[in-house]
This record gives structure tokens, C-alpha cells and sequence, in this order.
């Protein structure tokens, strides 16, 4: 019998320590037994830290210092072919100063160019937006999931500024992908050359044959 009244003496006290004070709210900091790393010193992003004279942890970059991207630089939509980041500059963003978005080509209108702009729209573009970009793709045809692939062809993209086409073709549109990762930032630009041909192409009237071919279509 006292066995028994020893045992279940032990029993209670275990179960009130064990469940007993669950519910009890303490202002006091916790037990640590095993504090592990809990905390430490280190150094936080936006941290404040009395070991520099300014208070921050994060140090400022070094006069001068030239943002540089390493290791898989397509993965970055900015990365130009030299390995610099220009975040602000035209070429990389489509925008210009005021961050509105700009016209005109920060590479050479030429033949070439021109060329591989067709060859990079064909690859991707043409399987949604058609190859004429009238957006009839393969993809709008099948209707694979997508039920409205913009017509480039429509006036209010041949009005949009040739930056905000380079910015779609960056960051993509509603339910269209992003491409910035995939087609380099100067073969962006050559891909809205070729878009912009083929809505001149769309949009020509017999004016546009230079007088020395008109012969050639019977006028
Ligand atoms: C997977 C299909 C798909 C592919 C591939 C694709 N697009 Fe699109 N694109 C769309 C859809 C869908 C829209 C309409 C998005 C929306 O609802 O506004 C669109 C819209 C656009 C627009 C109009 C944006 C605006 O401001 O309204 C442009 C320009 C464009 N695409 C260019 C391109 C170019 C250039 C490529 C190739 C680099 C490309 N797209 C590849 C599906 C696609």
C-alpha cells in the first residue's frame, strides 16, 4: 500500500509538471537547456550595429564599383553580353529618364539584325502569336489553355512605343510568359524590329512600293 501511494504520488507530480502548467502565461524569458544558436552575433540586412561609425550594418559599396553578374547571367533579364548590370539604361529597360517607356532602337536597324530578330520571333513568338503575328499560332488554333493571344497587328500595338513591346518581351503580359531570361537583351530588341516589319508589312498600301517596282505588281 505505501508503495502504491509513493507511485501515484509521482504519477500526479509528474503529470502537473508535465500538463499541469500549459495554459500559464509568462512574461518570463523561457528555459533553455539546450539554447543551440539561438542567438548569436552576426550581421542582418538593415541592421543596426555600433561597430561602424555610421550605425548600419550593411556597408555601402565602394565608390566607383561596378555591378558585375556571375554565374548564370541569363538568368538575369538585364544581363548584356559585357557582364554589366544597367538597370537604368534604355538598352536594358525599354524606358527612358522619366521611367515612361521609350521609341526607337538602341541597336542598329540593319539587315542582320533584322534576320536574327525573324529567327528568335519564330522560335518563340510565332508558336502563340502566328507567323505573320496575327495571333493565330499553332497555340491559338489548338486553344491550349489560351484564349486571347493578342493580335500584334491591331492598331493599339502598333501604337505602343517599341520599349513597352521589349518590356513585354521581358517580363511577359498577363497570361503571356516572361522572356527576359531566355532571349538576350540586345536579341529582344531585334525581335521588336521584326514585329514592328511585319505590322508594316500588315498595314502596307501600294505607296509603300518604291516607284521602281511598281511595274513589277502591274500598276
Ligand atoms: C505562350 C503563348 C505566347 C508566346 C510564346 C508569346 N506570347 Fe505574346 N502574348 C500572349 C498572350 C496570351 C498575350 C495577351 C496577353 C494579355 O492578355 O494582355 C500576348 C501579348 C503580347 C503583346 C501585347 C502586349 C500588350 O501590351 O498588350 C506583345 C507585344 C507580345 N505578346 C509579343 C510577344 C513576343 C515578341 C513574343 C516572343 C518573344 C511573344 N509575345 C510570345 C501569348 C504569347
Amino acid at each position: 500500500m505505501r508503495q502504491f501511494f509513493i507511485i501515484y504520488f509521482f504519477l500526479v507530480a509528474l503529470v502537473l509538471t508535465v500538463f499541469g502548467f500549459r495554459g500559464c502565461k509568462s512574461t518570463k524569458p523561457p528555459l533553455e537547456i539546450f539554447p543551440d544558436m539561438d542567438r548569436q552575433a552576426k550581421f542582418a540586412e538593415q541592421g543596426a550595429t555600433s561597430f561602424f561609425a555610421d550605425g548600419r550594418m550593411d556597408r555601402p559599396p565602394v565608390p566607383g564599383t561596378v555591378p558585375h553578374v556571375t554565374g548564370d547571367q541569363k538568368a538575369f533579364p538585364h544581363w548584356i553580353p559585357d557582364g554589366q548590370f544597367r538597370e537604368d539604361s534604355y538598352l536594358a529597360t525599354g524606358k527612358v529618364e522619366d521611367g515612361s517607356f521609350g521609341s526607337g532602337f538602341p541597336v542598329e536597324v540593319n539587315y542582320d539584325n533584322m534576320r536574327t530578330g525573324q529567327e528568335i520571333f519564330t522560335i518563340y513568338c510565332a508558336i502563340c502569336h502566328g507567323d505573320s503575328a496575327n495571333g493565330q499560332g499553332v497555340v491559338a488554333q489548338q486553344r491550349y489553355g489560351y484564349n486571347t493571344i493578342a493580335n500584334l497587328l491591331q492598331t493599339r500595338i502598333m501604337e505602343l512605343p517599341e520599349g513597352e513591346i521589349f518590356n513585354t518581351i521581358t517580363y511577359g503580359k498577363n497570361t503571356m510568359g516572361p522572356y527576359g531570361n531566355k532571349i538576350r537583351v540586345e536579341d529582344r530588341w531585334k525581335v521588336v524590329m521584326y514585329v514592328r516589319a511585319l505590322q508594316r508589312a500588315a498595314s502596307a498600301t501600294v505607296d509603300d512600293v518604291p516607284p521602281e517596282h511598281k511595274g513589277d505588281l502591274g500598276l
